[in-house]
């Protein structure tokens, strides 16, 4: 790379706005104080699967989708759309400490257990370290395994220890660790994350190499990160749960070979990552049977269904603005539901705190639990519980009118199948969804009627 082509630039680490001088506050996001001085490359830039010849769709695309690996884990295999296609980069995100190295870890180790030539790069940890961790994960090591670990950041030799040793598999732990020699910025910095999985990106193609790359996040999404990499790599999961909450949640956030939105459920035990394939009966363990303020929900992750609780506490407020919080669920949905409250089923809501709590550490993204929260919150106000075994789901309108939401129908079996007696629904323009037996299905139109029938 010829120095002339260099040039110097300041770079805001918060979101990329670039800046030919020094500037205390990013014009773009407004954070203070994030820029730094980086040489820009003309590498980065050039599209990492050029060189290749005209060839026809119908060749490739047998090529690509044949030959899928699957990882052993099972939901790892469905955030990935149905395996592991080889050849694809893989970037893995999620704050510090959620557990990323131990899926890492987990997963390789069931590819090496299949007979794969495995290369884990650590960063952040020594051989020892990992190796340890490998033996409480119960990662089999006869003295023959093909599971090789560097402890390593300079990207040079990365690349010259993936040409010698040639391997199936990289995992690289964390990008945000790597160093690129040819570059004057420190590691973790915009430029050094990008060239650097660039290049391994660009070495991974011809080789038919899988990569997986760890990147860190902070809640805000602030540090200098995954996010520039989104586009270069094909997948990108992300490994999300709260601290005090055993659960991890895998989401696929961008997925070249698969759907998105789907998400795989994990529980952090003693000994390492445990699959939950079964996670409404998770979210619903801790469920006692009518209590006011609770109630069941269908939500829908990826093509998922799941049963959760949701649990609303309405108490008398002595703030001059009622507090309105929320865990798991978005807070402006959360105001919004109460205006219609208040509005459409006349219940007096201005003098009262309202706590939301979706049980499990769940969080809810689609408006199909609106109906659910909305009745747990007049359930808990009027001390009245919901009767047992009955779900609701919809989304809930301004006008207090409950909208029709998507997959309904495996919602419906969902619930069935865990052996929910009733299901309040929306009206669904006439149109009957085949209904599983033994369960009650009943059209509500809006908040007021679907209150009227739950006795509130
Ligand atoms: P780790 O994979 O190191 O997180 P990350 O790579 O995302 O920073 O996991 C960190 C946490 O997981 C740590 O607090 C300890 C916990 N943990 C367990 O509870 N059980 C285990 O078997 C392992 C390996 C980790
Ligand atoms: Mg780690």
């Amino acid at each position: 790379m010829s120095k002339e082509k260099m040039k110097r630039i300041y770079i805001c680490q918060s979101c990329n706005y670039r800046s030919f001088k020094w500037l205390g506050r990013c014009p773009d996001c407004g954070v203070w104080n994030s820029f730094t001085e980086e040489i820009e490359t003309c590498a980065s830039g050039i599209s990492l699967n050029a060189g290749g010849c005209p060839e026809r769709m119908s060749e490739i695309a047998t090529r690509a989708e044949g030959c899928r690996i699957i990882t052993g884990i099972k939901e790892l295999d469905r955030v990935l759309g149905g395996g592991l296609v080889p050849g694809s980069v893989v970037l893995l995100g999620g704050e510090p400490g959620i557990g990323k190295s131990t899926l890492l870890l987990q997963f390789l180790g069931h590819i090496s257990g299949l007979g794969n030539k495995v290369l884990y790069i650590s960063g952040e940890e020594s051989p020892e370290q990992i190796r340890m961790r490998a033996e409480r994960l119960g990662i089999e090591m006869g003295g023959k395994e093909d599971f090789w670990l560097a402890g390593e950041v300079m990207l040079e030799r990365i690349e010259r220890y993936v040409s010698e040793l040639s391997p199936m598999f990289l995992a690289v732990d964390s990008i945000q660790t790597v160093i690129c020699e040819d570059l004057e910025s420190a590691a973790g910095s915009i430029s050094q994350i990008r060239e650097s999985a660039a290049r391994l990106i660009r070495m991974s193609k011809p080789r038919g190499l899988s990569v997986f790359l760890i990147g860190h996040v902070t809640k805000e999404g602030v540090i200098a990160g995954p996010r520039v990499l989104e586009h270069l790599v094909d997948t990108v999961l992300y490994f999300e749960g709260e601290r005090g909450h055993a659960f991890r949640i895998l989401r696929t956030v961008k997925n070249r070979y698969g759907p998105t939105h789907e998400i795989g459920v994990f529980e952090m035990t003693g000994a390492g990552l445990r699959e939950i394939v079964n996670p409404s009966e998770i979210f619903l363990t801790s469920r006692s049977e009518a209590v006011a303020g609770s109630v069941v929900t269908v939500c829908l992750e990826g093509t998922r269904p799941m049963l959760v609780e949701i649990q609303a506490l309405v108490s008398r407020s002595y703030l001059a603005n009622p507090r309105r919080t929320s865990t798991g669920f978005d807070a402006n949905r959360l105001a919004m539901l109460v205006a219609v409250g208040e509005r459409h089923l006349g219940t007096v809501l201005y003098d009262k705190d309202i706590f939301i709590n979706v049980a499990g550490g769940l969080r809810i993204i689609e408006p199909a639990a609106d109906l659910a929260v909305l009745m747990a919150i007049v359930s808990s106000l009027k001390g009245i519980p919901i009767p047992g075994g009955t779900a609701l789901f919809g989304e809930v309108g301004l006008t207090g009118e409950v909208r029709a939401v998507t997959m309904s129908g495996a919602r419906l079996n969902e619930a069935a199948r865990l052996g929910l007696k009733c299901c309040l629904i929306p009206w669904m323009g006439g149109k009957q969804s085949d209904t599983p037996k033994g369960l009650g299905v009943e059209f509500v139109r809006d908040v007021k009627v679907c209150a009227e029938r739950l006795g509130l």
